[in-house]
């Protein structure tokens, strides 16, 4: 079986050109955009970067790509990221990782958005599949509970907690994240009504950022726009 992943980055280099600030998330299809890049040593030479991922720092210089700190990127040309799911919208939830905030500012500071991935992440419409995360300011935690409690009670709400060591995750803001799981489907609106709840630093779900996904699968490779 052809690496579905593999051949959507393939096309998603296509759309670099040389000299650009290119803007890169997490996962491994980024992990297989980077290894393509680090390919061509002359485009690879005329780029800048800019992630939103520490571990995709990582990868970034050991490549010896040129890397912006986040702290200094005032554009980007092109942000590619995965997801766990979109939807015909191009909507996307993500719930790896954690590290949505930073993505969602490296998306919105992006000429464009381009979702990358292989095609069991397209979906007609978001289900119950994936949790929507949220980014939470300790402070906030037990109101955004009760928010939760009052406004979506059929909801399953978990802190995320650390797999290596006791205790929450906290995220490189200072921050716990709680994964909400949806007992049913719920509209993109009501799912964004609790980005509203003072402490709510962010919610996981991209809303009418991405301009393009590149997704591959049995069918080849596609480009899909909203
Ligand atoms: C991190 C993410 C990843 O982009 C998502 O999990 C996709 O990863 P992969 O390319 O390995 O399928 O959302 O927050």
């Amino acid at each position: 079986m052809p690496d579905f992943k593999l051949e959507a980055a393939k096309t998603a280099l296509q759309f670099i050109k040389p000299g650009q600030t290119i803007g890169v998330g997490a996962g491994s299809t980024i992990a297989n955009l980077l290894e393509l890049i680090a390919a061509d040593k002359q485009l690879a030479a005329s780029l800048t970067f800019a992630t939103s991922s520490f571990k995709t720092a990582g990868l970034i210089l050991q490549y010896d790509f040129r890397l912006l700190g986040s702290e200094q990127v005032k554009h980007i040309d092109i942000y590619f990221d995965g997801c766990d799911q979109f939807d015909a919208k191009l909507n996307a939830l993500k719930c790896g990782g954690g590290i949505h905030t930073s993505e969602k500012i490296m998306a919105s500071l992006a000429n464009e958005f381009v979702l990358i991935g292989d095609a069991s992440k397209s979906v007609e419409k978001l289900d119950t599949t994936y949790p929507l995360v949220l980014e939470v300011l300790p402070t906030g935690l037990q109101l955004v509970y009760q928010w939760l409690a009052k406004n979506i009670p059929t909801a399953k709400v978990t802190m995320r907690l650390s797999t290596q060591k006791d205790g929450a995750v906290i995220t490189e803001n200072g921050n716990y994240l709680l994964d909400v799981y949806f007992a049913e489907t719920i509209t993109i609106e009501k799912m964004n009504a609790v980005k509203m709840v003072p402490g709510v630093v962010e919610h996981s779900l991209f809303i009418g950022l991405a301009k393009k996904a590149v997704i591959a699968g049995e069918g080849g490779v596609k480009v899909l726009s909203p």
